[in-house]
């Protein structure tokens, strides 16, 4: 667990103030020339991308939705990586799976007309991320099999205008996403698994870039001028370098030129050298979960469905994550510093199964009363309790949350990582009026919580108390 104390902010202040101070006597006009200066400007190079501060409305935001859909949605069947284990790993399930559902001779292309959306509402979708509490929704303009949500020019035949919904559905979410002032992100695989000059590529040991040009550039070029993204969320990097990939040259483009350049957000997934250690914020691996506050700007994507990102029909209950499930994962990576990506797979024809809705609508019942402690929060000294079972801290301001997993058989609370003063004050989120709290035998504080039947508090599961005046 790490903290700053006031003496090492003090020490970085002094050191802003030296540095200015400097600049001022050896620069002589120094008043305008940094007044004038030119905007920075980043090299194609992750030293130099690296350094750029993350725009601050992502850290603010806390949670979004993850959207997976496409073609995959149409067989909806064992995951998103359908055509992969199919035609790629040939896995006998799957290939027993299409002889026994689909006519001889049928291609993974013949999905492609199934694939209509009828019943895609996009601003149905919006609302339900908007009640959910999301403040971002990433939808998948492009997974790992080509197949483009947009009228990509150079996705010819395999794109969501000439085939399929022939609609453009990037563009329709984002219109209603934004309308309800959410952020939108698109995700974005930079690998096809069956492209013909991706294969090409590959078998010359990504020496040459022939995939490169003819569509991830074009198609990354064009997804940011067309759309305007807050976030780019890139995927499909491992098996190749960065430089195969081109993705500085892309990134200081888009840091230094692009229409989005002030407010974009990209993750890690740059490169098979990338992940973990270059990019914007970091993800990681899928489902990445620190054990303590990591350095840097992370988040965990993770999905409602534990089996797969995209919609199948052979999902059961069992593997649907539990509302306490799912709150518990955002209390700890919003503790931790993270953002929480919580995704859902909608249906061929464009309709969230209740079961997602209601987990999503759960999220949003829970922020309703805690967002306090979530949005715009910041991790405190402290995250975690050690001693009392899951209680998670956060901060903002002059306020620290704790919220705890498990109400106290006896009804007391205990915390021993606040220090009380004298003008210590405890709430619950949720709850009028103060309660009361006495100090620790070790120190800390020991708060009495309200005496309610479970269906009087205000959240069924991660109550929290709010306190003032601690250090
Ligand atoms: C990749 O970047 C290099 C250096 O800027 C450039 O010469 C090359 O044409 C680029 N390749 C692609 C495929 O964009
Ligand atoms: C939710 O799922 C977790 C993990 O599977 C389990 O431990 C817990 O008992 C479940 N909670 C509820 C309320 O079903
Ligand atoms: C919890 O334990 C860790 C490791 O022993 C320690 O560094 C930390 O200060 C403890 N936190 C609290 C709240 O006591």
């Amino acid at each position: 667990m790490r903290e700053l104390r006031p003496w090492q902010w003090a020490v970085r202040a002094a050191r802003h103030l030296l540095l200015l101070l400097l600049s001022v006597l050896f620069l002589g006009e120094a008043g305008s020339t940094l007044r004038t200066q030119p905007p920075r400007r980043y090299t194609p190079d992750w030293q130099s991308l690296d350094s750029r501060p993350l725009p601050a409305w992502f850290d603010e935001a806390k949670f979004g939705v993850f959207v997976h859909w496409g073609v995959f949605s149409v067989p909806a069947w064992g995951s998103e990586w359908f055509w992969w284990h199919w035609q790629g790993e040939r896995l006998p399930r799957y290939e027993l799976f299409v002889h026994e559902n689909y006519p001889p001779g049928f291609s993974y292309a013949d999905f492609g007309p199934q694939f209509t959306a009828r019943f895609f509402h996009p601003d149905q979708w919006a609302d339900l991320f908007q009640a959910a509490g999301a403040k971002y929704v990433v939808l998948t303009t492009k997974h790992h099999e080509g197949f483009t949500n947009w009228p990509s020019p150079v996705s010819w035949n395999w794109n969501s205008q000439d085939l399929g919904p022939h609609r453009d559905l990037v563009g329709e979410l984002g219109t209603a996403v934004r309308k309800r002032n959410l952020r939108y992100g698109l995700y974005h695989s930079l690998l096809e698994w069956f492209h013909p000059l991706y294969l090409l590529d590959k078998k010359n040991g990504f020496k040459t870039q022939n995939f490169v040009s003819a569509k991830t550039m074009p198609e990354l070029y064009d997804l940011v001028t067309r759309y305007k993204p807050d976030l780019i969320w890139s995927d499909g990097e491992w098996e190749s370098p960065d430089t195969y990939w081109n993705s500085t040259e892309f990134l200081s483009w888009l840091y230094n030129d692009s229409p989005v350049k002030d407010k974009v957000v990209v993750n890690d997934r740059w490169g098979q050298n990338c992940p973990c250690h270059h990019g914007g914020y970091y993800n990681c691996q899928d489902k990445f979960k620190p054990e303590s506050l990591p350095d840097h700007k992370w988040e965990m994507c993770t999905s409602i469905d534990k089996m797969s990102w995209g919609y199948r029909r052979d999902m059961t209950v069992s593997h649907i994550m539990n509302e306490s499930e799912i709150i518990s994962e955002l209390v700890q990576t919003v503790s931790l510093g993270g953002n929480y990506l919580l995704n859902i797979g909608p249906t061929k024809d464009g309709l969230i199964m209740p079961i997602f809705q209601e987990r999503l609508l759960a999220v949003g019942k829970w922020l309703s009363i805690s967002g306090e402690a979530i949005y715009a929060s910041r991790p405190w000294r402290v995250q975690k309790e050690n001693n009392t079972k899951a209680v998670w801290y956060t901060s903002k301001g002059l306020a620290v949350y704790a919220i705890f997993m498990h109400w106290p058989e006896n009804g007391v609370l205990t915390l021993e990582a606040p220090i009380t003063t004298s003008t210590t004050k405890v709430t619950m989120l949720g709850v009028q009026g103060p309660l009361k709290w006495t100090v620790g035998l070790k120190g800390g504080l020991l708060v009495s919580l309200p005496r309610w039947a479970p269906s009087a508090l205000p959240v069924e599961f991660a109550w929290t108390v709010k306190l003032t005046g601690v250090k």
